[in-house]
């Protein structure tokens, strides 16, 4: 089997040998901090041994709840927030043929909705209507079991659902996963006897894709899960070396720290296949979370070209030189397609004829490398042979292993989110929730003011 592979040439003429090779230590001294568990957060390290710790009852158990759920079910509504849905939604958009809204019945697949990451009154009331006599069930996720935005959707959901269902059915069709003992979607599962699955303590939202957060949606898309755990598990065993040119996670980390320390704050996470679009969501809260805090860190932006060539192009060719670029490359489509000849080649286009389309793609991202490189855009490149589970899995370890190393070479603590519950803290003393009295008082005279 092929690894995932990381190219960094293009970065060199950015940063000197000189300082990349001074990362050899501190890589190894960030890796062994890992995995002596003596860093900062280190109550929250479970995700790093996860894929080979995964146990195949696990697995048996989340296959029997997707089958379940997919023989039950046209529609299943996965309720979550951040870490709670973003890894589930970058695998199955990434792996789910494009237009499957349009095939719900030829897959076989019950069409997935997200709900819960937002408080659109539109969203959800279109959501609402779109269920309406359609045999749905529901995946509740949420850690804390108190996030305001999926436990507002979860009641509107559930009672839906009892009412369109009956609640015996209800009862099947839900699934919740959240803490072992404590929040409100713990209560309510117990309470109604849902199935559920545990959240382990020390894995945190944004590295929890690997748990039954990512596993049973993904598994309810019919995508192979076991596939997608043996991926990672290749790449939990590349990433344990202490050798920088041997471990990609820890190069990567390093090159993006000395990238930074020259004044490159903006990492754009970059994709050719329109199918990564929320794969890139994914990594954006996982690098933005974990490395944007004590006034530090590199701003993590996306882009899908080449779309975004042609509204963010400009800018990036020439606009303030502090970004740099991480390319995410799949190598080999999945599918083939040809361009067709045209005796009359009105369109200009017979150059082409007989391409690949894929190498019209992939002459787009080299002609790209080219241009933004000697524009001042240093360019990592990250090539996966194909978009498929195995693959994937790997791309979310390695992802995965160097943000922890890289938070560690930031000298920030990776696996907290302190920043996240300002907002929160405000929006409940504007609501007048219970216990927030104080802080109610306090806004309301400093909007007075
Ligand atoms: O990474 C995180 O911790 C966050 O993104 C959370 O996952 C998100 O806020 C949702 O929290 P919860 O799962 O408690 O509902």
């Amino acid at each position: 089997m092929e690894t995932i592979k990381l190219d960094i040439k293009d970065t060199l003429k950015f940063i000197s040998k000189d300082a990349l090779s001074s990362y050899e230590t501190k890589a190894g001294i960030c890796m062994d901090t890992l995995e002596k568990g003596t860093g900062l957060g280190n109550d929250f390290l479970g995700w790093l041994h996860l894929p080979s710790s995964t146990t195949q009852e696990l697995l048996d158990d989340i296959k029997a709840t997707a089958k379940t759920l997919r023989d039950n079910c046209e529609i299943v509504v996965v309720a979550g927030i951040g870490g709670s849905y973003l890894g589930a939604r970058a695998v199955i958009e990434a792996l789910s043929n494009s237009f499957i809204w349009l095939q719900e019945k030829k897959t076989g697949n019950p069409v997935i909705v997200f709900a819960g990451h937002n408080i659109g009154e539109d969203y959800l009331s279109e959501l609402t209507t779109l269920l309406k006599d359609k045999k749905f069930g529901i995946i509740n996720i949420s850690k804390s079991g108190t996030t305001t935005e999926t436990a507002l959707a979860f009641r509107i959901l559930k009672k839906q659902c009892e009412e369109q269902r009956g609640k015996e059915t209800a009862r099947k069709v839900i699934v919740a996963i959240t803490d072992a003992k404590k929040g409100a979607a713990r209560l309510t599962a117990d309470k109604e006897g849902y199935k559920s699955f545990i959240i382990p303590d020390n894995v945190g939202g944004r590295f929890s894709v690997l748990t039954p957060v990512g596993l049973l949606p993904i598994a309810v898309a019919g995508i192979d899960i076991e596939q997608l755990i043996s991926g990672a598990k290749t790449m939990e065993t590349i990433c344990a070396s202490n050798n920088l040119s041997e471990n990609p996670a820890a190069l990567y980390a390093a090159i993006r720290n000395e990238l930074y320390q020259s004044g490159k704050k903006i990492e754009l996470l970059v994709n050719y296949q329109p199918k990564l679009h929320y794969f890139m969501e994914w990594w954006k809260q996982l690098y933005g979370e974990s490395e944007g805090k004590d006034h530090k860190g590199i701003y993590p932006s996306s882009v899908d070209f080449s779309t975004d060539l042609h509204s963010m192009g400009q800018w990036i060719q020439e606009g303030e030189r502090t970004i740099f670029e991480t390319v995410v490359s799949i190598e080999k489509p999945n599918h083939e397609l040809h361009v067709p000849i045209d005796e009359e080649n009105l369109d200009g286009l017979n150059f082409l004829a007989n391409k690949r389309i894929d190498e019209v793609n992939k002459m787009a991202e080299l002609g790209t490398r080219l241009a933004h490189v000697d524009g001042g855009v240093p360019n990592i490149r990250i090539s996966v042979p194909t978009l498929n589970e195995y693959y994937l899995g790997q791309l979310i370890y390695f992802f995965e292993k160097a943000c922890g190393i890289s938070g560690y070479m930031l000298n920030v603590n990776p696996f907290n989110q302190p920043g996240v519950e300002a907002y929160k803290k405000n929006m409940f003393a504007l609501l007048n929730k219970p216990g927030y009295e104080e802080a109610s008082k306090a806004i309301q005279t400093r909007i007075n003011e």
